[in-house]
């Protein structure tokens, strides 16, 4: 599939990262019948082969694309599955006017930007550095509390959603929120908003709820 093609009627989201998270939730979203632009730092013909075999059907596109076809019908949703000490390649008017998904975390080991090793010297959750780097897109943290090997497997679309795992989320925009627990639905999971971007530290992974196969009532046993 091109760069450009036709979008169809079928719902686009952008993936800033085709490795183990992104290439997971590109597989998520596919068996849901969503079309996945996604991207990494390789060009899109050399990200061909790699799609082939852990994202069958997601669509390569240059950085600079990874929006554009998100947009179509309204503010599209883009996935950051980039590691922390990648951030400063990522130019953020890429996402600009999009409800951006942060699904990262910060691992050990990992030399981060200023700002947001700044923001963590300040003990803040590190999605709100993240929402103020990316300023010009609506930041909702989300996906970043479960593993890329339990991804597609935990995503039940046919059960009703009250069996369902439950995945929590935060967001500062309530309908930034909404459209990203739309899309949780849809992939197959029961999304729980846990508040705002503030208390997105639960979602950490020093938190409570970091790769737990949780329900909805132990994610709200956690809240205040
Ligand atoms: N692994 C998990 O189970 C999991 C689950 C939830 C959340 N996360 C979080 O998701 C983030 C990514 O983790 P991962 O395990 O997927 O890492 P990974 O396997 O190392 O993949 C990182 C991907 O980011 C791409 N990338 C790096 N710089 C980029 C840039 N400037 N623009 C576009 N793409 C860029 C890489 O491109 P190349 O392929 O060209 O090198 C690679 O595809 C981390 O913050 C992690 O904590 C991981």
């Amino acid at each position: 599939m091109s760069e450009t093609a036709d979008a169809g009627s079928r719902p686009v989201v952008g993936i800033l990262g085709a490795g183990r998270a992104g290439t997971a939730i590109a597989r998520t979203l596919l068996a849901a019948g969503i079309d996945v632009d996604i991207c990494s730092t390789r060009p899109p013909k050399a990200l061909q082969h790699h799609l082939k075999i852990y994202a069958p059907g997601a669509n390569p596109v240059r950085p600079e694309m990874i929006a554009e076809r998100t947009r179509v019908s309204g503010p599209g949703v883009v996935v950051l599955a980039v590691p922390h000490e990648d951030l400063d390649e990522v130019d953020p008017e890429t996402t600009a006017g999009t409800v951006l998904i942060d699904a990262t975390n910060t691992w050990h080991d990992e030399l981060l930007p200023g700002w947001l090793q700044a923001a963590i010297d300040e003990q803040l959750p590190t999605s709100q550095a993240i929402a103020g780097h990316f300023r010009r897109s609506t930041v909702v943290k989300a996906l970043n509390h479960i593993s890329h090997h339990e991804l597609q497997d935990a995503a039940q679309p046919d059960l009703p959603t009250a069996q369902r795992r439950a995945l929590a989320l935060a967001a500062d925009d309530d309908q930034a929120r909404a459209r990203a627990m739309g899309l949780l639905v849809r992939m197959g999971f029961d999304p729980v908003s846990i508040g705002s971007l503030a208390v997105s530290g639960l979602m950490n992974p020093d938190g409570p709820l970091f790769n737990r196969p949780l329900r909805r009532e132990d994610i709200l046993r956690h809240l205040a």
